[in-house]
């Protein structure tokens, strides 16, 4: 079975993908330095799978330790390249650590590649790319716009490095896959999102909100143009997304690509506002939210959703789970963390 080195296998969707990895049988090495999760996250991964993924705490802008992990595990055949900074707001507070970690990670893997042999990279895109499309639903082809934060052109400047090194290296396979808006949690509810401080996203501000950690929830306008005045966006499941990078790797390694440098979005094709959101989560849970409406958050589009029929035919994947059952999963994860919380 192949061994794949995750970075950021600890964080939200890494977490997920190290478990869909494990079930296939694959072996997983994650490369994590904590910036942005918890070491807990193995045991949670240990007790969905009965098996703990080996671990090496390390931080990708040191290059040397980065080579260190290529040097102690020459078995590593491909890459799952999750770790960056993501969150929009601080991006423009902190551009350079912004333009420094997320770029200079992705370098001296590249680097670490060409050194050690390996050729299979599979990259954590996003559709922050496209930026207000012109036309939707958005698929791959459509232009990439002026990103409006500088996390969104850590991701741009990242496709540009990858496309770039494939001609000087072309035995590199690249796969970079756009996700949407990933939310949710693991069905058994021992992995899920661990945000930091205040959520900048709304499921994780929901489901704060109906356990009482936050007053209510802010509804950043509803005044777009669009059915019910709130912004529309893609959301797709956590574990459906994590599916899709077991696709990708074996689509690499099975030698099966179009093209060295393929891209794919990840989304389920239907876009939800956020007032469909709350109703919906409302619906499944039976929690009641409170909410308000206050003005537009800047830097927000009025909506996205994705053409997904490139990936759905090309990668043979498809986003199964429905909204109800994503946004259960987001409250049962959120209900396992306030206990342990509580009972500390
Ligand atoms: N929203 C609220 N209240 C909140 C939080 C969000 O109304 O408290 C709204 C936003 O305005 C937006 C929608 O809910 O309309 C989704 O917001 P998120 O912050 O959850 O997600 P974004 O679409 O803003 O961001 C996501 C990813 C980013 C990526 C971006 C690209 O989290 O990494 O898509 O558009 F850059």
């Amino acid at each position: 079975m192949p061994t794949i080195l995750v970075t950021g296998g600890t964080g939200y969707i890494g977490s997920h993908t190290v478990v869909e990895l494990l079930e296939e049988g694959m072996e997983v090495v994650i490369i994590d330095n904590f910036s942005n999760s918890d070491r807990k996250v193995l045991d949670g991964i240990a007790e969905i799978t009965g098996k703990y993924p080996l671990f090496e705490e390390v931080d990708l802008r040191d290059r040397q330790s980065t080579y260190a992990v290529f040097k102690k595990y020459p078995e590593i055949e491909a890459i799952i390249h999750f770790a960056a900074f993501k969150a929009v707001g601080e991006s423009v507070e902190k551009p350079l650590s912004y333009y420094e970690n997320n770029l200079l990670s992705l370098i001296h893997l590249l680097e670490a590649m060409k050194r050690y042999g390996v050729a299979n990279f599979v990259f954590s895109s996003s559709c922050t790319v496209y930026g207000e499309p012109d036309s939707l639903p958005v698929a791959e082809d459509a232009p990439i716009k002026k990103a409006n934060s500088p996390y969104g052109n850590t991701k741009q400047i990242c496709e540009e490095i990858l496309l770039d090194t494939q001609e000087s290296t072309p035995e590199n396979r690249v796969i970079s896959l756009r996700y949407f808006n990933p939310i949710g949690a693991h069905p058994s509810a021992r992995i899920g999102e661990l945000p930091l401080g205040i959520p900048n996203n709304l499921v994780p501000f929901i489901t704060q909100t109906a356990i009482g950690i936050r007053d209510y929830l802010k509804v950043f306008g509803t005044d777009y143009n669009t059915p019910d005045g709130s912004a529309i966006r893609d959301y797709i499941n956590v574990v459906d997304l994590a599916k899709a990078h077991v696709v990708a790797i074996r689509r690499l390694l099975d030698n099966r690509q179009k093209a060295s440098f393929e891209v794919f979005n990840l989304g389920t094709g239907k876009g939800l506002s956020v007032l469909e959101i709350i109703q919906t989560f409302e619906n499944a849970t039976g929690e009641k939210l409170d909410y308000r409406v206050v003005k537009r958050r800047e830097g927000d589009v009025e909506q996205v959703y994705a053409d997904t029929s490139y990936a759905n035919s090309e990668l043979g994947w498809k986003a199964e789970k429905g909204i109800e059952e994503t946004l259960l999963s987001a409250w049962n994860w959120e209900k396992f963390i306030h206990s342990k919380k509580s009972a500390l």
